[in-house]
């Protein structure tokens, strides 16, 4: 049915794709009503993909069907159990087209298992870790690692207003291996902070130099193809809860089986062995995943992925695709023109104005009529009241969040060693420290059944700031 609202006339006079995603409505009425029930503004796909109720119906008929039991058995619940994680595992791979000769998929809890695993285990002494600026702290909690076992850590920066890397500074990085040790270059497909698409034509440059290559897929996959068979990272962490919503607390490492050889486990625990002896002070890791699968995996969730996975391959990437790029580009083209009645800009956006090498978040800090910014805390309060739900502060990626609020490296140093904060610093503390700066910003994210209607809403709660 037509939407006669003029501005649905206008939006589709810029974005004339749109309705090729119509799909996607009737999808959102028949597995996500919870949400318009609800009167729900949902905002925050970056940070948790919502699930469908058939997701849900799929999961729940498997488990009150079947019996499973723990898959360190041979017994025949236990064998059930192993057979769908198996299965799981092979899906996981055949999803991201990856050859199953050629990468292993590991469960893990959430991306961040996987990045620690990584870190843990790198051969990282007399080695480099070079990462960007923009990237999820837990992307940069490897650094610790790298310190610890004595390798270079470098940051690249990113540059405003776009906040990409310079192109020419990577070459020059990536040009200078350490021809002692090991070399790990990490960045994220797509920044959860900016939502820039860094360039995947950068793994294979690596390569080339001798590097290898962690790259954090958690923003990308939820509405992009990463396709395994194109291009070889050697580290892809992903999160499932943050492409179909549900369940939680399950992941996956991506590994190139050749970068997992040079991986050297700290420990080994309850699966990960083939034996291990108490009085020979001896063990042999197991091979392939298991090796990196710590105690018992979550082996009644683990099916739900693969329901996950063929529930998104069933909607499609192309429809999601073009539906994130339409309304994103919408309501960047719509953010921009608010402006107070003295001419001044509502909102500053960080990042790409354009939807080139750009995903579906949008991250701005808004300002009233003098230009004085507006605490992103004080804007989710706001939200919150209308029941929109988006994301404030500056998402787990501090290096994005200072280059785009201006923090400088002196003032950082000077709050870090205020007396008294040598060991502790609270997020007031460093607010205060930074006084009148905004310490964060506010995130809008759009998902795979976002709607013009919830955009809009949003636009409307926007408005309401003008003066
Ligand atoms: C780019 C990126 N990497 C890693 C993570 C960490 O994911 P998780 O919290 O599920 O471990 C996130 C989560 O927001 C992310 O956006």
């Amino acid at each position: 049915m037509a939407n006669p609202d003029p501005e649905f006339v206008t939006f589709l006079k810029s974005y004339p794709n749109y309705p090729t995603t119509h799909s996607l409505d009737e999808l959102r009425a028949n597995e996500y009503a919870r949400l318009d029930l609800g009167g729900h503004i949902y905002l925050d796909y970056t940070g948790g993909g919502l699930y469908a109720d058939s997701q849900l119906r799929r999961h729940n008929k498997l488990l009150s069907e079947r019996v499973f039991g723990n898959p360190h058995s041979s017994n025949p619940t236990s064998q059930a159990a192993t057979q769908l994680v198996d299965h799981a595992r092979e899906y996981v791979l055949k999803f991201f087209n990856a050859d199953p000769d050629e990468y292993l998929a590991i469960f893990t809890s959430n991306a961040s298992g996987a990045l620690k695993l990584v870190g843990e285990s790198y051969p990282f002494p007399n080695g480099r870790y070079l990462l960007t600026f923009d990237n999820h702290n837990s992307v940069n909690g490897i650094r610790e690692f790298a310190h610890a076992r004595g390798a270079e850590v470098t940051y690249l920066p990113i540059m405003l207003p776009d906040m990409r890397v310079d192109e020419a500074q990577l070459s020059r990085e990536l040009s200078q291996p350490s021809k002692s040790g090991h070399n790990l270059f990490a960045y994220p497909a797509q920044s959860n902070f900016s939502s820039v698409q860094h360039p995947l034509a950068w793994i294979e440059e690596a390569h080339q130099h001798g590097w290898d290559v962690l790259l954090d897929a958690a923003a990308f996959v939820p509405t992009n193809q990463l396709d395994l068979g194109q291009v070889k990272p050697d580290f892809v962490p992903v999160s499932f809860y943050k492409m179909f919503g549900y369940p939680t607390g399950v992941g996956a490492l991506l590994a190139r089986k050749e970068a997992l050889e040079k991986l050297q486990r700290p420990w080994f625990a309850g699966g990960t062995i083939t034996v291990a002896s108490v009085q020979g002070d001896k063990y042999y890791l197991a091979d392939g995943a298991s090796a990196f699968e710590d105690g018992t995996i979550d082996y009644l969730n683990i099916p739900a992925i693969e329901i996950g996975l063929k529930h998104l391959k069933s909607v499609g990437y192309p429809v999601i695709h073009e539906r994130v790029c339409s309304l994103t580009g919408w309501l960047l083209d719509s953010l921009a023109s608010l402006r107070h009645r003295n001419a001044s800009p509502l909102v500053r956006i960080y990042g790409p104005m354009t939807m080139q090498e750009r995903g579906g978040a949008v991250t701005v800090n808004f300002y009233d009529r003098d230009g004085r910014a507006l605490d992103h805390r004080f804007i989710e309060q706001k939200a919150n009241e209308l029941n929109i739900s988006l994301r404030t502060g500056c998402f787990c990626n501090p290096g994005a969040g200072e280059v785009a609020l201006g923090i400088s490296r002196v003032e950082l140093d000077v709050c870090f060693t205020q007396p008294g904060h040598e060991e502790r610093l609270t997020v007031d503390d460093f607010r205060h420290c930074i006084d009148g700066k905004s310490s964060g910003a506010v995130r809008v994210s759009v998902g795979m059944v976002t709607n013009f209607n919830d955009i809009q809403g949003f636009l409307a709660f926007a408005r309401r700031l003008l003066a």
